[in-house]
């Protein structure tokens, strides 16, 4: 028996049902909490409407930027606000999830009613993520109440902690409301998860959720705990990057392998100390050192940022056989391996003559046309694919 069953007793106690008048019976996970504490969280939103990722943002309170990076959208630009992404879509939403009278809840997405709107269309709006009912308790709405032009509304929103872990491993959870002809296998396997973790985590007594229903998803996560590094935490859902280090560094959670991978974002940003010292490898890349006994592979990674400086140490793995995909893949280090700190403290952008070792994920260090195009096609297809996905 898993021991994250215990962990789970008093949300499976807790799992309850809510009924409402004019709606069919739909279930949520409920978890208690009895602290002020808050972690990051993710909501699955179906649009219910061509949206702007701007309108989007607007809607839930969240900074757009946050949107993208949640979905893996990059490069960011002034047009991104911009895009539009089409109804239907599933749109990853981070929010806060804080403890509201002894249950996880997110309670900072604020609606500013319009003349036309109900709480059922205010309701469809959030795509099934708030009931009409859930909106009316939470704002005190009835017949002598009405919504007015102009007021503001909270919208409840579900969200759950779940301490950041599941199987032992780093997880950030993910509300997900039930389509129809959706099962918990079907969802599980759309997410990267299993049957039987989703019901672990919602409590189920019966394997069967019905349209509307709002499930948990754990979705594995990268977090900096395990990393080293100095004065920063951060976790990364699967699929996702945060940027970091006044957006001077992007940290993306690599799906095969679930690592923290920290690049040079390569945003329009002033940045300072993007290369290791002794060094004239720039955070991210890597290159190899070959010799008859030995495949030492060393890296320049990302260590955190304090008081306005980026943090970077060398990283050698030694190997005894070359990993096939990294002798193909990296670079050799000589010469370049070893080479004068620099006397100002500052990395200027490495003088265009020198051949850097270039490593997939390093392609966005390189400021280059050609890397920016090639992360741009990258990003389309990956767009479009999240669009045809849904
Ligand atoms: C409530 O607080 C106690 C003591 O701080 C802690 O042991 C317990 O796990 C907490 N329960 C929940 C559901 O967070
Ligand atoms: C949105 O961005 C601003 C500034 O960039 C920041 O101060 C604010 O905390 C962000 N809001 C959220 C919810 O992350
Ligand atoms: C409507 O809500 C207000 C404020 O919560 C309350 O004072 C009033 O009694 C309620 N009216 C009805 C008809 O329930
Ligand atoms: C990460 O996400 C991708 C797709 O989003 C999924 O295929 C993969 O299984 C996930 N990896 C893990 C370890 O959950
Ligand atoms: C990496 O480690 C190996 C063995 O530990 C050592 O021989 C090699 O010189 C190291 N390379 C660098 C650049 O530190």
């Amino acid at each position: 028996m898993r021991n994250s069953l215990q962990f789970f007793w008093p949300q499976i106690l807790c799992f309850i049902l809510f009924s409402f008048q004019f709606e069919v019976q739909t279930k949520s996970t409920i978890e208690p909490c009895n602290s002020s504490d808050s972690c990051t969280s993710l909501l699955s939103y179906l649009l219910p409407w061509d949206s702007k990722v701007s309108e989007i943002a607007t809607r839930f309170h969240v900074n757009v930027s946050d949107i993208l990076a949640s979905n893996s959208l990059f490069p960011i630009t002034s047009s991104s606000a911009h895009q539009i992404l089409r109804a239907k879509t599933l749109v990853k939403i981070p929010i806060f999830c804080s403890c509201v009278d002894g249950i996880r809840r997110s309670m900072s997405t604020i609606y500013t009613v319009h003349a036309a709107d109900t709480a059922a269309s205010i309701s469809e709006g959030y795509g099934g993520l708030v009931s009409i009912e859930q909106i009316k308790i939470a704002n005190s709405i009835n017949a002598t109440n009405p919504l007015t032009s102009g007021g503001t509304l909270v919208i409840p929103l579900p969200c759950t902690c779940f301490n950041n872990v599941n199987n032992g491993g780093s997880a950030v959870y993910m509300s997900y409301v039930v389509q129809r002809r959706e099962s918990l296998s079907s969802i599980a396997s759309k997410f990267g998860t299993t049957f039987s973790d989703l019901e672990t985590v919602n409590g189920f007594w019966e394997a069967t959720v019905d349209p509307g229903d709002i499930l948990s998803v754990p979705i594995a996560a990268c977090s900096s705990a395990t990393l080293k590094w100095y004065d920063e935490s951060m976790i990364v859902p699967n699929g996702s990057y945060t940027l970091t280090a006044s957006n001077c560094i992007k940290c993306s959670c690599e799906p095969m392998d679930i690592t923290m991978r920290c690049v040079p974002s390569g945003l329009d940003v002033p940045c300072y100390n993007l290369r290791c010292k002794e060094s004239n490898l720039i955070i991210g890349n890597e290159c190899v050192e070959r010799s008859e006994t030995a495949c030492n592979v060393i890296q320049c990674v990302y260590r955190g940022h304090r008081g306005g400086k980026i943090l970077s140490s060398m990283k050698n793995s030694s190997y005894l056989q070359c990993p096939d995909n990294l002798c193909h893949s990296v670079a050799p280090c000589w010469p370049f391996s070893s080479y004068p700190e620099d006397p100002f403290g500052m990395s200027p952008k490495p003088s265009p003559s020198l051949p850097l070792p270039v490593s997939k994920a390093s392609l966005s260090a390189s400021n280059g046309r050609l890397g920016q195009f090639l992360i741009n096609v990258l990003q389309i297809f990956l767009f479009l694919k999240f669009i045809l996905i849904f």
